[in-house]
């Protein structure tokens, strides 16, 4: 075998796992869908929406919505057979590392990277935008927009310090340990369905019929020459942007080994949680474009756009608009939460496998958590949130993710031939169709974002093949 396709065996993880201490199996399907559900609805909903109208499918977000929710859904039954055959830690990372061998494992972890940093940091931008709306918007512009920002009235932005902040805040809590517990987490998910739920309600009688009409936007429009951005291939470029609002998901597959019944509660935590999404997705996108038109999010309303419309379009429900933007500034906490702790532990897997420096899987003596990795994380996601703006990250972390799907799709498909008898406690359904309908969907999201993001995530991609071959090959244990 050459060094490049080597693969970790999986009865060897396995063994490996069942030698460490073992994690308590706690969680039921409940549990897992409330975890699902607290690291998906996030900046995604309460941001990108807007932009995702604005930028490419008008009124049409709704159906961006359910085709970014199918190819999540593709996707996520092959997530869930590997979460229940390989329940460790690392996930996407550790199953290409089984099936594809050490180079494409490299590959998805790197991309890896674009999901849980750029993730992290995106959320942490929107959420120094809610800050600021919450605050009356007494935070200056300059000191809460990347330097690549111009309001409106011509003020440069220099540095956004509310994301920095917010990144640090849950950094320290990383370290020290401090876990969401179980009913921390129901509550923060409590508040946010009944957020969103409140807001769907509410907002239904301000509707304005005249705002979904064209639903789709239509050829000609200013702006809207280019095919990705009208019509329905404005659509499809919609579900690449709102793809955003279901990762997550994903994050169900690390607490493989925490499940009680891994077979029965991975499929139904890793599908219900999006299930409940979806609906409240497009719920949710119908009103908010139907309470303020597509054309004013291009400007005026495209950051914290829920407040926005409300404080514009819903007269007397000013207190709806404070109590959203707490409940959202709580949310996102958890969301930038997860992922950093999602980045932490890929890369102490990716460190334990000899691919990247010891220095991201040292613990610390006391609070036994990857401490300096947490710190170096801090400092590239803080970098990156204090100078880009939220689009161009978020849309790189959708890519990042995209081609992860494209990867543990195709590899549950390789698994099935190379390992045909390994027990799978849970089987996805119609293999090779289903992971071949999530590689067709997700590729498609994937050329539908525009070619600035694509262009950089082939950078970002060429780099790691640099590293991989100047430094992780040559380091890997498996030599
Ligand atoms: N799905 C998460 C969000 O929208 C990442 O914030």
């Amino acid at each position: 075998m050459s060094s490049l396709t080597r693969t970790k065996s999986v009865e060897g993880l396995l063994r490996q796992a069942a030698d460490s201490k073992g994690l308590k199996r706690t969680l039921d399907a409940k549990n897992l869908v409330a975890l699902g559900i607290g690291a998906i609805i996030g900046a995604g909903l309460f941001v990108r929406t807007a932009a995702a109208s604005a930028e490419a499918a008008g009124a049409g977000v709704t159906l961006s919505f359910i085709v970014a929710a199918i190819g999540c859904a593709f996707a996520g039954l092959c997530y869930a057979e590997f979460a229940s055959m390989i329940p460790i830690a690392g996930s996407a990372y550790t199953y290409a590392y089984c099936t594809m061998g050490e180079l494409t494992a490299w590959t998805i972890g790197w991309a890896l990277i674009l999901e849980y940093a750029l993730g992290a940091a995106t959320v942490a931008i929107a959420w120094s935008e809610y800050l600021n709306k919450l605050m009356g918007g007494s935070i200056p512009y300059a000191w809460s927009h990347s330097p690549l920002q111009v309001s409106p009235d011509g003020v440069h932005g220099i540095f956004n310090a509310p994301a920095l902040f917010i990144l640090l805040v849950l950094t320290l809590l990383l370290i020290k340990g401090t876990e969401e517990s179980a009913k921390a987490n129901a509550v923060i998910v409590f508040v946010k369905v009944a957020i969103v739920v409140l807001f769907i309600g509410l907002g239904w009688k301000f509707i304005n019929p005249a705002n979904h009409v064209p639903y789709l936007i239509p050829e000609g429009t200013i702006g809207h020459e280019d095919f990705f951005k009208h019509g329905w291939g404005g659509v499809l470029r919609g579900a690449g942007i709102v793809f955003f609002a279901f990762i997550g998901f994903d994050a169900v597959s690390t607490a493989a080994q925490e499940a009680k019944r891994p077979e029965r509660d991975m499929p139904v935590g890793i599908m219900g949680s999006l299930a409940v999404c979806t609906v409240l997705y497009v719920l949710f996108g119908h009103v908010l474009t139907g309470i303020a038109n597509w054309q004013e999010f291009k400007i005026a309303g495209k950051e914290a756009s829920v407040a926005y419309a409300i404080q514009k379009y819903m007269p007397g429900y000013e207190w709806l608009a404070t109590l959203v933007t707490v409940a959202i500034l709580a949310g996102f906490s958890s969301v930038i939460l997860v992922m950093l702790l999602g980045q932490s532990r890929v890369f102490f897997s990716m460190a334990n496998d000899g691919l990247l420096p010891k220095v991201f899987s040292e613990l610390h003596p006391k609070y036994r958590t990857p401490y300096k990795s947490n710190l170096i994380l801090f400092i590239f996601v803080g970098l990156i949130a204090i100078l880009l703006p939220g689009d161009i990250t978020g849309d790189l972390t959708s890519i990042g993710t995209l081609f992860a799907f494209v990867l543990v799709s195709v590899g549950v498909w390789i698994m099935r031939r190379s390992n045909p008898n390994l027990p799978r406690p849970f089987r996805t359904p119609l293999v090779p169709l289903v992971p071949i309908l999530a590689v067709t969907i997700c590729s498609a999201m994937i050329i539908g974002l525009d070619h600035i993001t694509q262009i950089t995530a082939f950078i970002w991609m060429l780099i790691g093949l640099v590293v991989y071959f100047v430094y992780s090959r040559s380091h890997s244990k498996l030599n």
